[in-house]
């Protein structure tokens, strides 16, 4: 027995749990999805599953992505950076209602499967839809040579390694690493960013795996955070941007690991509905780092406060304005906005994990969970 739970340690590297080890590998796990596809100094992307599509990428009018959970969260932030570096119309579709609607789709459209397992039914059925209809297929998926890799006419896999905790993350960061490449690579073709833009951000994405690790050395503010809010039983996440996509996925990883009822909103969205919830009892979490919409998020925890909302803030490094009005802030190192996701995501996996922790949870496996649903 001795031995087996010294194997059991082993496997989890030396951490609690399978989530906590995932979590501390994205350094790695990004370096090593971003290896051999990047060339900073010239300011060059390159990814072998795509070669031959080359041609096809410059040309295409739409894409469409379609996935399930988590990886829908990743295709939400593919869509802000394709439409934005690669200048092609994105449209994100959960695969269980893309696969039933009779969509519009052709031989001129190319979709794309965003699959952690790759073996995921309704994402399967989604682009065998796609085939059917013409549509050229693509595939980011983990798991190598999974049913999903192997219908598609190309693919990127993450090269996450193997990810056993149910609730996704380094998969996730894997999965958004590929879509700012795929972005980047059809900037690079069609010409829509100029060669030293591309230059400075391949230099700095080069440098998120370097920023993941000074993110993650704020482990232990987490979770004296995550001791306060334990007990809560709502949580709001918001963000504006491609942080509203992290705001969904922040909310997701916290009510599947600790069953706590959590939203993500987009932050503008929130005097439409959600401040209703808003009282003393409530935490919000702002993704109000320094990028375009800081002002605008700034007036959204205002809102917030003025209800007597709990406001948890992730920052900038060195921010000042947005600590004199939240209640707690984390902050996460200065990128541009283009790799926000990629950081911001990181607190709020450890905000997830600690509390899930606090609470009893089986963090590795939750309840009603599966980590691969083959059946729709
Ligand atoms: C399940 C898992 C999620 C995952 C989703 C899609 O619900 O619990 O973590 O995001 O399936 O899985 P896939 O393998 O297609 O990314």
């Amino acid at each position: 027995h001795e031995l087996e739970l010294k194997l059991e340690m082993l496997e989890k590297g030396g951490f609690d749990h399978f989530m906590m080890k995932e979590i501390y590998e994205q350094p790695r796990s990004i370096r090593d999805c971003m290896r051999g596809r990047i060339y900073p100094q010239q300011g060059r992307v390159q990814l072998g599953g795509l070669k031959e599509y080359a041609e096809k990428l410059k040309n295409i009018d739409r894409i469409i992505i379609v996935a399930c959970g988590t990886s829908w969260h990743a295709g939400l932030v593919g869509e802000y950076l394709i439409e934005e570096y690669g200048r092609v119309p994105v449209e994100v579709e959960y695969a269980s209602e893309f696969r039933y609607r009779n969509p519009i789709i052709s031989e001129k459209d190319l979709v794309i499967a965003i699959s952690q397992s790759g073996e995921t039914a309704d994402t399967m059925a989604a682009l065998e839809l796609a085939k059917d209809k013409g549509a050229t297929i693509f595939g980011i998926c983990n798991v190598v040579g999974a049913s999903i890799p192997r219908i598609t006419d190309a693919g990127v896999y993450t090269h996450a390694g193997p990810e056993i905790g149910v609730a996704s993350t380094k998969a996730f960061t894997a999965q958004v690493t590929v879509l700012t490449l795929i972005a980047l690579y059809i900037a690079q073709i069609k010409g829509t960013v100029s060669q030293s833009k591309l230059i400075t951000l391949l230099t700095e994405l080069n440098e998120i795996p370097d920023l993941i690790e000074q993110a993650l050395k704020h482990n232990e503010e987490i979770k004296t955070i995550a001791a306060k809010f334990k007990d809560a039983r709502n949580f709001l996440f918001l963000g504006r941007g491609s942080a509203f996509p992290v705001a969904l996925e922040g909310a997701l990883k916290l009510k599947e690991i600790s069953y706590i009822h959590a939203e993500g909103y987009p932050a503008a969205e929130m005097k439409h509905g959600p401040i209703a919830l808003i009282d003393e009892e409530m935490p919000v979490v702002f993704i109000a780092t320094k990028h375009s919409s800081y002002e605008k998020v700034i007036s959204n925890i205002q809102e917030v406060k003025a209800r007597r909302g709990q406001v948890i803030a992730i920052v900038t490094e060195g921010d000042t304005e947005v600590k004199k009005m939240a209640d707690y802030v984390i902050e996460i190192p200065q990128t541009d906005e283009a790799f926000l996701p990629l950081l911001a995501t990181i607190p709020l996996q450890l905000l997830a994990y600690h509390i899930a922790l606090m609470r009893g949870c089986n963090v590795d496996q939750p309840r009603n969970l599966a980590k691969s649903v083959t059946v729709e």
